[in-house]
Formats: structure tokens, sequence, C-alpha cells
């Protein structure tokens, strides 16, 4: 009798110890080909990107890229390009309907090189590649540059409002934007690789600082940029158009997430921040203004 309880036991074990084991190998297993799929994904994104972005885009020289590292007042600029090359009219139901964002359109599939090709002239593309990426011309390039102190605390916003970042300036600031650990990596980089070009001809390197404290005259040097013929008669409107109050109004015609993360319960109304120069040094300490002036400075970037 005990021979035989005992025995049931050592069965009763082995059976658990046998599911365990079967447990942790599908798990494993789950995680290894979920990774897989992750790689799979993204080498096929990569691939879309370069055989439409390089080999099936046939540039013409009235192209414009306007390329930014995120936060530096891209969408701003689309808004602008927007307004001087059309009627400007707000019937459109998002920005990207005339001035769509070239790098996610080709990451994810979503034009190919014959809708490139249907785009009228002249078309206007967003973009962030960093400048080694970016497609060749023939054509032309609006860079915005932003005070870096700025971008750090816009981006922490934009994390928290669209990415579920929930952790403080200062995790966002030390563990991922200084470590470039942020979609488009390092801004110091960024900044720095496209500043090499900024007397390249057919690059236009401006200052987000530039549209908030004069707007109008920059506005003139995109016209002359561009080659644009815009009546003086309409700069009033477009200045009405592309001010921050009327931007924001609008809000969700920029915004292209807005009615999905609605959907979902995050905070909308957050894309069109603030758009004030020189706040985000408010949020810094002694120890990571240090930290951020020894990056500039490495790569001289003390006249952003
Ligand atoms: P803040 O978060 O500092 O307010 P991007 O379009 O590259 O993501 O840049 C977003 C930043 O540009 C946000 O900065 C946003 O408020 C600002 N912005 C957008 N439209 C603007 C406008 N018309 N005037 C001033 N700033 C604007």
């Amino acid at each position: 009798m005990i021979a035989y309880l005992l025995y049931k036991s050592v069965i009763k074990n082995m059976i658990v110890l046998i599911k365990k084991s079967i447990s942790l190998l599908l798990k494993t297993t789950s995680l290894v080909l979920r990774e897989f799929i992750g790689i799979l994904t993204d080498i096929a994104s990569i691939n879309d990107f370069v055989r439409t972005g390089y080999l099936d885009y046939i540039p013409r020289p009235d192209d414009i890229f306007i390329v930014t590292y995120p936060r530096s007042g891209t969408t701003w600029m689309q808004m602008i390009l927007y307004q001087l090359s059309t009627d400007g009219n707000m019937d459109i139901s998002h920005i990207s309907e005339v001035c769509p964002w070239f790098d996610r359109m080709l990451l994810f599939n979503i034009m190919n090189g014959k809708d490139l090709e249907q785009l009228p002239s002249p078309r206007i593309f967003k973009s962030h590649l960093p400048y080694k990426w970016i497609p060749r011309g023939p054509c032309k390039y609006i860079y915005i540059a932003r005070d870096g102190k700025d971008v750090a605390v816009s981006y922490y916003h934009f994390y928290k409002s669209h990415l579920n970042f929930t952790g403080n300036f200062s995790e966002f600031f030390e563990k991922y934007f200084m470590q470039g650990k942020v979609q488009y990596g390092s801004w110091f980089k960024h900044v720095a690789e496209w500043k090499k070009h900024e007397k390249d001809p057919d690059v236009l390197f401006l200052h987000y600082e530039d549209l908030v404290n004069n707007l109008k005259s920059t506005i003139f040097k995109i016209i002359h940029f561009c080659e644009f013929d815009v009546p003086n008669e309409r700069m009033p409107e477009i200045l009405e158009r592309c001010s921050f109050t009327f931007m924001k109004k609008y809000e969700n015609k920029f915004d292209h997430i807005s009615a999905v993360i609605w959907e979902k319960g995050y905070k909308q109304n957050s894309f069109i921040r603030k758009g004030k120069s020189g706040s985000g040094r408010e949020y810094f300490s002694k120890e990571q203004e240090i930290l951020f002036n020894n990056e500039v400075n490495k790569l001289k970037l003390n006249d952003i």
C-alpha cells in the first residue's frame, strides 16, 4: 500500500514537472517567434522604404522636403507651404493629405512609386530623416532647427501624450533624450549632420525661433527659396492661418492620430502645445544644463 502511494505521488510530481517544462518551452518559443516576427517586419519595412524611396521615387526639381528632428516646427512648416503653394483652404481632412510624411508612408507601404508619381507638382513632403538617408534631388530641402532644450521638453510632452511615457522629465531627458534612445535618435547628431549642409544651394536652413520672432520675413525667405509666386494681398490671410491660434483651432487637421487616441481615451489637444521659444530651459536642472551644453560645445551647435 505504502509503495503504491509513493509511486502515485512520484508520478503526480513528474506530471507537474513535465507540464511546467512544456509551458516554459511554449512561452520561450512564443517570445522568440514574436521577436523574430518583429525583426522580419522591420526588415520588410526597410525593404519597402529602400525600394520606393530610392528606386521608384523620381525626384522633380520643384519637390520640397521639409526636414526636421521631431518637435521642431514640422507641422507649422507644412501649413506654411500649404498656404504658399495653394489657396490654402481648410477643407482638407488632414495636412498629410497635401503634404505626406515621406518616411512613414514608405516604411508602412502606404504609398508606392506610382502614388508618388500621381501627386501634383510641387510635391511637398515631410521628413525626419537624417541627412545621410534623405533621397537625393534634384529638389529642395527646408531644414528647421530648434533650440534643443525646447525640443527636449516638447518631445517629453509628446511622449507622455502620444506614446504612453509615464516617467518624469529627468528620466526622459537623461535616459532617453540624451542617449538618443527616442524616435529618430540623437537631436545633436541630426542637427549637426544637417548643419554641415546649411550653405548648400538646395538647402534652406531655418530656425524655429525665426518663425516665432519674425514669421513674415521668414515666409518671404521661403517664397524666394521655393520660387513661389504669391500675391502680396494674400499675406494677411497667410499670416493669420499660420498663427498658433488658428492652427490650435484646427488641431485635428494637424495631429493625425488625435481621432484614434481620443477613442482610446488619451488626451486630445496636446500636439499643438504651447508654441513658445525659450521656455524649455525652465525644466532643466544645473547638472542637466551642463550635460547638454557639453554636447552642444562638442558638436559646435552654439548658434542653434
Ligand atoms: P511645443 O510643444 O513647444 O508647443 P512638430 O510639428 O515638429 O512636431 O513641432 C511641434 C511643435 O511646434 C510644438 O511645440 C507645437 O506647439 C509647435 N507649433 C505648431 N504650430 C505652431 C505655430 N503655428 N506657431 C508656433 N508653434 C507651433
